[in-house]
């Protein structure tokens, strides 16, 4: 088989460029490990920034999203249950959304499904070849079968456990991490959201956030351990831990119910470099982890296969590889000051295991400049509602 460009990986970063691709008239075929319903079933990102939903609109993908997702103007920030608000809309005149990585996941291949446009699922021992010739290829299986896929280009949109970024020669990379000391234990369940914006409450029990994804379906996060089995938590348990940590009069709203969901996440921020080798252009996960506390991780993705396909429709429609050469200096101008902001969110809002007392006045002063600043409240506002790309 030969396409113009091999995509490896199906989810939001792979889907979104082969959407991208084909509306420049660019074929391609996305090589997916896993079956589209264990794809579109994984609870994952919530919120998307004002330049996400906008270039979703534009290509034809927003309708539902407009219909079931929700505007949120702002936030709650809350520092030992004392809460003050961040107004975006009034500070920077940008919003953000409210709708989950798993109905764009639906909307993407439902929009490939009716359009022809070629995915292959549960394709196994997917590898790279001749990344540094003209024609780069992809191997993989199907059920058994093998299959090589011949193209031009091959886009990494593997995520961070994917094969891609490992096919640049480990001398040629640099990888820049910061693993931090506890993670996330979400809860879905279906109850009605304690509150009508996302809440981030710092706590010296540790950190909570309450988010939501529609009126009878909320989702939780309380910090644990990086090792907790989330499981050896009970239901109870986890609300007892989240009441304790949001503001009296949320906590005294909250409606519990049975978790439909329980995972725990690892945080850590995560930049491999460079983005590009030969014809391989890695994007999203594949690259870069940011720890969700900036909810940049999904619109980061966006982003890059933003510039990636401006990059390719200018070598297709030109010949020029100008863009394509400048495609990974520029996503990781983005990429960086995204890993920052997620982790200044981080830093200001978790318990450090290891923080002396000089680290809690840090933390308690951070949080009350930007409860009285609204120079600090913009900035803030202007990296949560997405810098422009
Ligand atoms: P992925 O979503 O990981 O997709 C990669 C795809 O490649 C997968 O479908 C995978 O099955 C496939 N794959 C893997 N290996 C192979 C292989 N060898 N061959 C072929 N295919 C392969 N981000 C936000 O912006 N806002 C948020 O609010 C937010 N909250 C989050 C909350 C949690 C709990 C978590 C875990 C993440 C959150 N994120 C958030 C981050 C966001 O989910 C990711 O950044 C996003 O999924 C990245 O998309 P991607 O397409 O690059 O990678
Ligand atoms: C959600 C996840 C995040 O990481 C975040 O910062 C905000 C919301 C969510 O899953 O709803």
């Amino acid at each position: 088989m030969r396409t113009k460009v091999a995509i490896v990986g199906g989810g939001p970063a792979g889907m979104l460029l082969s959407h991208l691709l084909w509306r420049e008239g660019i074929d391609n075929v996305v090589v997916e490990l896993r079956s589209r319903e264990y794809v579109e079933a994984r609870i994952r990102a919530g919120v998307i920034e004002q330049g996400t939903s906008d270039l979703l609109r534009s290509l034809g993908l927003g309708e539902r999203m407009d219909r079931e997702g929700f505007v949120h103007e702002g936030v709650t920030i809350s520092n030992s249950r004392v809460p003050f608000r961040v107004d975006f809309a009034a500070l920077v005149d940008r919003v953000v959304m409210v709708y989950g990585q798993t109905e764009i996941q639906k909307d993407l291949y439902d929009s490939a499904t009716s359009a022809g446009w070629p995915i292959v699922f549960e394709a196994e021992d997917v590898a790279l070849h001749d990344l540094t010739d003209a024609v780069p290829s992809i191997t993989y299986t199907v059920h058994g079968e093998p299959a090589t896929l011949e193209a031009d280009f091959v886009a990494g949109c593997d995520g961070f456990h994917g094969v891609s970024r490992h096919a640049i020669p480990a001398a040629k990379r640099r990888e820049y991490e910061r693993l931090y000391p506890f993670g996330w234990m979400g809860v879905l369940s279906e109850t009605p959201p304690v509150s009508h914006e996302l809440i981030y409450a710092r706590h010296p029990r540790g950190f909570a956030l309450c988010s939501m994804r529609n009126p009878m379906l909320s989702r939780y996060y309380v910090q644990c351990t990086a090792d907790t089995d989330p499981e050896s938590w009970s239901d109870e348990q986890f609300w007892q831990e989240l009441r304790s940590r949001i503001p009296e009069a949320a906590a005294e709203s909250l409606v519990t119910g049975p978790s439909i969901e329980k995972s725990v996440t690892p945080l850590r921020s995560y930049v491999a470099e460079p983005m590009q080798w030969g014809n391989l252009f890695l994007a999203g996960d594949a690259a870069h982890i940011v720890p969700p506390t900036g909810a940049k991780g999904l619109n980061l993705a966006f982003s890059d296969v933003y510039y990636l396909s401006e990059a390719l429709t200018e070598r297709y429609s030109s010949g020029s590889t100008t863009a394509l050469e400048g495609y990974g200096a520029r996503a990781l101008r983005r990429v960086w000051k995204a890993v920052r902001f997620s982790w200044w969110m981080t830093t200001m809002l978790h318990t450090f295991p290891d923080a002396g007392e000089f680290e809690h006045r840090m933390q308690e002063t951070e949080l009350d400049y930007l409860a009285g600043s609204s120079a600090a409240q913009t900035a803030m506002a202007e990296n949560y509602t997405g810098l422009p790309f």
